[in-house]
């Protein structure tokens, strides 16, 4: 019951008013509690006071149209599609702005979006579960009842908006080829039905997450099997995986349908990465199993996603009359766990007489130094795993006397917090793209290309280096 302080003085005072008239004001019904939406019709008994009436909505005047005259001492409102959650609505007289009365109105709203289902572990479903959707702004306990919408007769009964009937029920429902249930809402002041729902249990069905059997990452893919947890002919699975690097935007990947039901195979997974993988499956045209319990694989590398990159860096001849090369590569994730075989081949460029007696080097992942000579060579990078050629990249030195390569002109740096922007004048010739090099502390180059005369380059810079490579 709400009147407020204001008010009730204002009764206690209006009460006692001089007249011939019953010196009461009031607004009937008291507090109410109205379904969102409907209709609401109010009284106000004006008694007690003159002047002209009026009625405000959270002290705001609501327009005079809805408010209509019955006779000499009562007024009414109606007001249409009410469905403010919680509103003060008043009946007031312009003659020294008194508060003849007032309530408090406010709504609840159906139960919707039901949603049920029948869990299946083995065999026919033992549970029957219903969620739903109650928009409510109360503090009040709120009873729920899951009915069958025919006979009223009770499948189970909760506070919060999720209930889980058992046994026999879940059995019942499973047999009834269609079933209606509504859901009762009910508190101290009111009650609410929701709209019926109707459903056939086969599709609410829901099995239990498939069981992971096989999992096997290849050189060019990745296989999986697992047990489906349902009847091969009426069952499909969908496969998910993300990279687990990429935390933030996990961009989940999907094999809607797989071949079969019990395994699948993808192959556009990255080298040497690792996923996480899960599965669920769906019996015909029931629900979806929940997601079985993800798995995490690293991928094998792949040959075909392998490109080296090789590049070389070359000292000024030494006193004993060799060049020493600096070679460098990408290509190869450092979080393969593949044994490699990294060699480099010397071949001195365009000899044909000494084929087979070539300098072999084996080298580190990443780099690799070896002497020239003054001549034109033709270094080969191989990348090798048991034996077997995984991929393969060349790099040329020119002979030391040759000078045939463009120059380029001008090097000019800035640096701007760390990052560093450099820029040269173009060749007169047509050039297809300069790469850049550069090391910090001259064991460790980095490099890169570009087609433009400058790039952008990262860490503090020491030396640059720069050369044009014909069709490198
Ligand atoms: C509300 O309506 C009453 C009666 O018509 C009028 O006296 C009063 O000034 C109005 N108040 C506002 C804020 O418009
Ligand atoms: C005025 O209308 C109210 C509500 O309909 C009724 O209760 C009351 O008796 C009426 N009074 C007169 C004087 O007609
Ligand atoms: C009731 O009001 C709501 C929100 O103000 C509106 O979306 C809805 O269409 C109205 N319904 C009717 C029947 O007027
Ligand atoms: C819920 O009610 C409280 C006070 O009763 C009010 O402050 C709040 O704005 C209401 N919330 C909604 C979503 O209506
Ligand atoms: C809600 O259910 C409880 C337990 O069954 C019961 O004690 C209580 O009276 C019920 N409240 C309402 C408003 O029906
Ligand atoms: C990947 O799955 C494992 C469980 O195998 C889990 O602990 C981990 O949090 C998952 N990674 C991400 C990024 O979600
Ligand atoms: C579900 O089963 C029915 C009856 O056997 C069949 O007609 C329907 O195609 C099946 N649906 C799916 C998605 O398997
Ligand atoms: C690595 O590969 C080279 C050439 O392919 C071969 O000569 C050498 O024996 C291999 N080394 C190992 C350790 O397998
Ligand atoms: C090397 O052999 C290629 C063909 O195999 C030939 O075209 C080329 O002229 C030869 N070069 C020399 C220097 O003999
Ligand atoms: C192979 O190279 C070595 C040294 O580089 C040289 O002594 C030898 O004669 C060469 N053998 C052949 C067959 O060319
Ligand atoms: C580089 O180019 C700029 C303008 O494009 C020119 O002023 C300058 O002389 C050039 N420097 C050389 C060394 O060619
Ligand atoms: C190089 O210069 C061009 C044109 O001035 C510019 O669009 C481009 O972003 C620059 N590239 C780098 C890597 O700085």
């Amino acid at each position: 019951m709400y009147i407020s302080l204001v008010s009730v003085m204002m009764i206690a005072t209006l009460s006692v008013c001089k007249g011939h008239r019953e010196k009461i004001c009031n607004v009937f019904p008291k507090d109410l509690h109205v379904e969102v939406g409907s209709s609401v019709e109010l009284v106000c008994q004006t008694s007690c006071s003159n002047g002209k009436f009026f009625w405000t909505l959270n002290s705001k005047n609501i327009s005079e149209s809805l408010s209509k005259t019955i006779n000499s001492t009562h007024i009414a409102l109606s007001l249409r599609n009410f469905t403010q959650s919680s509103a003060t609505v008043e009946c007031r007289s312009s003659y020294m702005d008194q508060i003849l009365g007032g309530i408090i109105i406010k709504t609840f709203s159906k139960p919707e979006n039901i949603a049920c289902v029948l869990p299946v572990k083995v065999g026919v479903p033992d549970l029957f579960t219903c969620t739903w959707k109650h928009r409510m702004n109360s503090s009040q306990t709120i009873n729920y009842t899951i009915l069958h919408s025919d006979s009223l007769d009770e499948i189970c009964e909760s506070q919060v908006p999720k209930c889980t009937s058992k046994d026999k029920i879940a059995w019942r429902i499973f047999s009834k080829s269609h079933n209606k249930i509504i859901v009762r809402a009910k508190t101290a002041d009111w009650e609410v039905y929701s709209d019926p729902y109707t459903f056939n249990p086969l599709h609410i069905l829901k099995i239990s997450p498939p069981t992971w059997t096989v999992i096997s990452p290849s050189l060019d893919h990745l296989s999986f099997e697992w047990n489906p947890c349902c009847v091969q002919n009426k069952c499909h699975c969908q496969v998910k995986y993300y990279k687990t690097s990429s935390s933030n935007d996990k961009a989940i990947k999907y094999l809607s349908r797989p071949p079969s039901p019990f395994s699948a195979i993808t192959e556009d997974m990255e080298s040497c990465i690792k996923y996480n993988i899960s599965v669920r499956c769906v019996f015909n045209e029931s629900l979806w199993s929940d997601w079985n319990q993800e798995i995490t694989v690293l991928t094998k590398l792949k040959k075909r996603h392998i490109r080296l990159r090789l590049w070389r860096n070359v000292a000024k001849q030494g006193k004993n009359g060799k060049r020493k090369v600096h070679l460098m590569w990408k290509g190869i994730p450092s979080t393969c766990e593949e044994v490699l075989n990294y060699t480099i081949k010397q071949i001195p460029y365009g000899d044909n007489a000494t084929t087979g007696n070539y300098t072999y080097t084996s080298c580190g992942s990443s780099s690799c130094d070896v002497d020239v000579g003054q001549n034109t060579q033709k270094l080969y990078l191989t990348v090798s795993i048991n034996d077997a050629l995984l991929a393969e990249d060349s790099v040329y030195v020119p002979a030391l006397a040759q000078t045939g390569l463009p120059q380029v002109f001008s090097i000019q740096t800035t640096t701007h917090e760390g990052v560093i922007q450099v820029s040269w004048n173009a060749s007169e010739k047509t050039i297809s793209s300069y790469i850049i090099d550069w090391t910090h502390d001259g064991n460790q180059y980095y490099w890169k290309e570009s087609t433009f005369t400058n790039a952008t380059l990262f860490g503090k810079l020491e030396s640059v280096y720069k050369e044009y490579m014909g069709d490198w």
